[in-house]
């Protein structure tokens, strides 16, 4: 573990089901945690990022049973797919946890016993109504025409003795740290819905299931005919995962400073009944809760009735892994919902990717084995021109580390898009081939590649937590000695850092341009 001093940084994930395969949703989460961790470790913060998956419930239950398996062999399958899936997406988790493991169900015993012993979870009678898919109970004005307020489909009445964390005895207390805190829920639309939700009473939080109904679970320690509800078992992933109760020094580094990526479904569970929880435990809520918005797919939900499940490793096959994390993170504003279409999807590979940056890549690197047999010149005098480049160039960091901060995503790509552009316009203006013509013009063309090249080197480094495949490669083809991974983009972010005399790898194409006609969707 390294020094205290540096500033420790917590990126989550929700843990993920695996009552079925791992979709697109899922990957675009992934995938924008693995983005902020990789950017801030570039940024010296010591980082600790955790996804896993969500084992226990009535919808694992159900889902192995529909396949004749029992659940702990089902979810030893699934948790594969979601394995070899980040693997592939090339996602930089440092560890994962799975809510059956006995780390996670040892802490949640002991939450719960001590939650218990203190009062703050009782016996009670429930009597009500209960979704079997969302494993949530309603009462009867909750309903929509007698059906599930959030999933519309029926409910079951039950009447069963249950137990209870008292909840709404923090009503008041959250609201005003929701109120306090500014960035604790984000984007502000998602923390006004919260608020506005806090503004009925809030109810105590059922957690426990009898095992009659629901045996797949954390048995509940204090009295063994129940077990845990799905929810109170999974929050508390994000604790267990940093070696709460197990590992001081690691929990220590890295609690209460985490941020928790999630989707807009699942906000009330982590900023209302996740943070009383804490709160009744005796620890600090999360520093920030983000909710991203949800995807269609060519303009309608994604389900599996409709057959138009995107599966992300087909989509890597089609694309490439760069390809992919590109477009999920460009496409939309991260919190707002968006659409997947392949159309959408090869535009933004032709255009910014194959056309932009690609070309500005294969054209700078050629022209530097052309006219310098592949060795990068020494630039002598600046010209305005190149001033504007670096201009462009330096004012871009300061900037990006503010919208990943914000996580704006997708202006933070746009932003590092207008070097691209500036430079591909720099080497428009400077015509290197023009100056290739004339002797005397030389040293001015060692400068306009010197400089075209040093924009690249600037590119790598700031797409590196984005497409770190990309940058690996546009790294090492212009031949840097030092390690991507270990470079600082403050200190390496400067302007110049490009070594001169080194001799650059003749390129290969970063994205070869898709032909639309050629992507079959079958
Ligand atoms: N197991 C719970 C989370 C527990 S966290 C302590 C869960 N799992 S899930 O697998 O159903 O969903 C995980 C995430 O996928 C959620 O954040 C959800 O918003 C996201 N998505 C599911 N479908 C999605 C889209 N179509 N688009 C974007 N994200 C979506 O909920």
């Amino acid at each position: 573990m390294r020094p205290k001093s540096e500033r420790a940084f917590y990126i989550t994930t929700p843990i993920y089901y695996v009552n079925d395969v791992p979709h697109i949703g899922h990957a675009y989460t992934t995938v924008a945690a693995d983005i902020l961790a990789r950017f801030k470790r570039l940024e010296g913060y010591q980082v600790f990022f955790l996804t896993g998956t969500d084992e226990h419930g009535q919808k694992v239950e159900k889902a192995a049973q529909e396949r004749g398996v029992d659940p702990k062999s089902h979810c030893d399958e699934m948790v594969k797919r979601f394995q070899s899936l980040w693997k592939k997406l090339n996602i930089s988790n440092n560890d994962f946890i799975r809510t059956t493991e006995a780390r996670h169900k040892k802490v949640v015993q002991k939450i719960l016993q001590d939650l218990y012993d203190r009062g703050e979870i009782y016996s009670d009678n429930y009597e009500g109504w209960y979704c079997i898919p969302c494993e949530r109970f309603w009462t009867e004005k909750d309903l929509v025409e007698g059906n599930c307020p959030d999933c519309l489909r029926s409910v079951n009445e039950i009447s069963e003795k249950n137990y209870f964390f008292r909840m709404s005895k923090y009503q008041s207390w959250l609201i005003e740290n929701i109120e306090k805190n500014e960035r604790f829920i984000l984007p502000l639309s998602r923390r006004n819905e919260i608020l506005g939700f806090l503004r009925s009473p809030l109810e105590d939080l059922c957690i426990s299931r009898p095992k009659k109904r629901l045996s797949w679970g954390i048995e509940i320690p204090f009295d063994l005919e129940y077990v845990t509800y799905v929810w109170f078992d999974a929050l508390i992933n994000y604790v267990s995962g940093i070696g709460y109760g197990s590992d001081g020094d690691r929990f220590r580094t890295f609690w209460p400073e985490a941020v928790h990526l999630i989707g807009k479904d699942i906000l009330t569970t982590h900023t209302v009944y996740w943070p009383t929880m804490l709160r009744a435990t005796g620890l600090t809520p999360p520093k920030m809760v983000f909710a991203h918005g949800w995807w269609t797919v060519e303009g309608k939900k994604m389900s599996k009735s409709l057959q138009n499940v995107v599966e992300p490793n087909r989509l890597i096959d089609l694309y490439g892994v760069d390809a992919v994390r590109y477009f999920l993170i460009r496409e939309v504003p991260f919190g707002i919902d968006g659409d997947f279409s392949h159309a959408a999807m090869v535009h933004r590979i032709n255009g910014d990717l194959a056309n932009d940056l690609g070309n500005l890549f294969s054209r700078t690197l050629s022209m530097v084995h052309k006219y310098f047999d592949g060795l990068i010149p020494t630039p002598s005098q600046s010209q305005e021109i190149d001033r504007d480049l670096r201009e462009v160039s330096e004012k871009v960091l300061p900037q990006l580390s503010k919208q990943m901060d914000d996580l704006a995503f997708s202006r933070a790509l746009s932003s590092i898009w207008e070097i691209v552009n500036a430079a591909n316009k720099y080497v428009d203006e400077t015509a290197p081939w023009s100056l290739a013509k004339e002797e005397k013009d030389r040293p001015r063309l060692g400068t306009v590649l010197y400089h075209a090249l040093e924009s690249l080197r600037l590119l790598a480094l700031l797409l590196a937590a984005f497409m770190p495949s990309t940058s690996e490669k546009m790294w090492s083809q212009l031949q840097m000695q030092e390690n991507l991974w270990e470079q600082n983009l403050k200190l390496n972010g400067k302007w110049e850092g490009l070594k001169p005399g080194r001799r650059v790898v003749k390129p290969a194409p970063l994205f070869p341009r898709i032909d639309p006609a050629k992507i079959s969707l079958e």
